[in-house]
């Protein structure tokens, strides 16, 4: 069981608005789309918690181009499942405790062992909860309760990045896009036009895997 109580070392602005109780800063649309432009992959996930909202992932590595290579594959049937902050590590179900801050994901070629995360469009928030809460629509895409979302904002291309414990909704710190795990990431509160993508799992073995592609595009449209 990793220890999601470990305390960053480089939290954000976001973190630092939380810990003196206000509200993250709305960044403006012309950096966010800068940083979306830039970003091609996505670093520490450690995650953070302040004030009840978790952090999920705190820094964001800067690539000025996106080149296509084994890394920037997208995600294929039968791909492990690995930390985005600890790639050696893959992802078995007892790694997750149900109704806990979903984790932050790469998926992985099993026979090639490539680790997918040369661009933040592979980036996925995985979590676990009772099968029994999750909506008819999410239940066929998850692997025993563990379901698994493209961890990029559908509005402008954040990172959703902080968890919110109390309802359990995957938060955006942007403009504060809430997503709901348990109903297909369907968008619970704010600007984001469309759910965050299903990636569908399924079990091999022990192994939780990726079932199919994600199902709707990545990012903002
Ligand atoms: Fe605006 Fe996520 S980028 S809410």
């Amino acid at each position: 069981m990793r220890d999601d109580n470990v305390k960053s070392a480089g939290a954000g602005a976001a973190a630092a608005a939380i810990s003196r109780g206000e509200a993250p800063q709305a960044e403006s649309e012309e950096l966010i789309r800068r940083r979306r432009f830039l970003q091609a992959g996505v670093g520490v996930g450690i995650a953070l918690t302040v004030g009840g909202i978790s952090i999920l992932s705190v820094t964001s590595s800067l690539h000025p181009i996106e080149k296509a290579t084994p890394e920037t594959e997208p995600p294929a049937p039968g791909d492990k499942l690995v930390f985005a902050d600890e790639q050696t590590h893959v992802l078995v179900p007892s790694d997750l405790q149900i109704g806990a801050a979903p984790q932050m994901v790469y998926p992985m070629d099993p026979k090639t062992k490539v680790v997918k995360g040369g661009t933040a469009n592979n980036l996925a928030l995985v979590g676990r909860f009772d099968p029994a809460n999750l909506s008819a629509d999410t239940k066929p895409h998850a692997a025993g309760g563990i379901v698994a979302y493209s961890a990029i904002c559908t509005h402008l291309g954040c990172t959703v990045s902080l968890w919110d414990p109390k309802e359990e909704w995957m938060h955006c710190p942007c403009h504060h896009a809430r997503f709901d795990p348990r109903n297909d990431a369907k968008v619970m509160e704010g600007p984001a036009p469309r759910p965050l993508p299903v990636l569908p799992l399924n079990m091999d073995g022990n192994d939780v895997v990726v079932a199919a592609g994600f199902l709707s595009p990545t990012g903002p449209q």
